[in-house]
């Protein structure tokens, strides 16, 4: 990245009272950028809490929308609004409302990963970290979980005890790992562990030594006494895992697994929006209304 992209941007955050969140799939230069990076639920607290006037999220368009929604009164501008997650849409209103008359006292959970949309048809809110704790602690019986079926059934196999539907969307970037791709990298790296996140699939997750959020696989690699780990997730991951622990070795399935609209964004994009203000996320009032209340019973029962 150019010192002059770098110095510029700096002065406009001080300026416009300004931070930047990055999620942990984002280019490295921008991971480097940024105030705060984390996983969807960390980003999510930082949305909530800071002090900032401004947010740049550098992310895709479902983490702007989440931000804006649970801090209405500060500026969420996004580096390239096209940056969306595919699964986001994968679910329909119809749906949750046939099963809300299939099944008495239904409990829709809402992956975070999901338009504003259809959070106002949801009744609580979880990410890859909190959603087995979250489901757990519900009084429902029934849960129809949407939009990811891999979360979704890894929640399914966690909470037993509950009659939890899913529903059939998925990322294409998880879903296209598989287990004849992990086994080669086993193959190659005898030994390496194999960390996941839940929206693979099950046979990946039936692989690996250990499955978590973008961040709880940071952090177990970090304080793993192995060497070497298979990394089934986005390798945007690399960044910190590389920075925390230089000499581990990190290896990634053939393909590597990229996410095109987390790599939207861009230090050039950045330092456009903060100039500009452009690309200003905004939500009509009554679905802000609608969907901050599974956002907050989110942080709440993740307490
Ligand atoms: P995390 O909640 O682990 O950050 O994951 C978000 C995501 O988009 C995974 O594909
Ligand atoms: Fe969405 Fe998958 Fe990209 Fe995550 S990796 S933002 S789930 S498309």
């Amino acid at each position: 990245m150019k010192d002059d992209i770098k110095r510029q941007i700096e002065r406009l955050k001080k300026e416009k009272n300004a931070v930047i969140l990055a999620h942990y799939y984002c280019e490295d230069a921008v991971q480097a950028l940024a105030d705060f990076v984390g996983d969807s639920f960390y980003l999510a607290k930082v949305a909530k809490s800071t002090t900032a006037d401004v947010l740049v999220f550098c992310g895709v368009s479902f983490m702007g929308e989440s931000a804006k929604i649970l801090n209405p009164e500060k500026t969420v501008l996004m580096p390239d609004l096209a940056a969306d997650c595919a699964m986001a849409h994968m679910a329909s209103v119809e749906r949750i409302e046939e099963m809300r008359k299939t099944y008495p006292a239904l409990a829709v959970v809402c992956y975070i990963n999901s338009t504003a949309a259809l959070k106002c048809h949801s009744d609580v809110c979880v990410t890859s970290s909190n959603a087995v704790k979250i489901v757990k602690a519900l009084p429902n019986q029934n849960i129809f979980f949407i939009p990811d079926e891999n979360l979704g059934s890894f929640v399914k196999e966690q909470v037993p005890e509950k009659n939890i539907v899913v529903n059939d969307g998925y990322c294409p970037i998880h879903k296209a790992m598989t287990a004849a791709q992990v086994q080669a990298e086993k193959k190659k790296h005898p030994g390496a562990l194999v960390l996941s996140h839940p929206e693979c699939r099950s046979e990946v997750l039936a692989l690996s030594d250990y499955i978590g959020s973008t961040a709880d696989i940071i952090k177990y690699a970090k304080e793993s006494e192995a060497r070497s780990f298979i990394i089934c997730t986005e390798v945007g991951v690399d960044y910190r895992l590389r920075s925390d622990s230089p000499d581990k070795a990190f290896y990634y399935v053939t393909p590597c697994p990229c996410c095109a609209d987390m790599k939207r964004n861009t230090p050039e994009k950045i330092l456009e929006v903060l100039t500009t203000g452009k690309n200003a996320v905004e939500i009509p009032d009554e679905v802000r209304r609608r969907a901050l209340l599974p956002l907050d019973r989110m942080l709440e029962l993740a307490k």
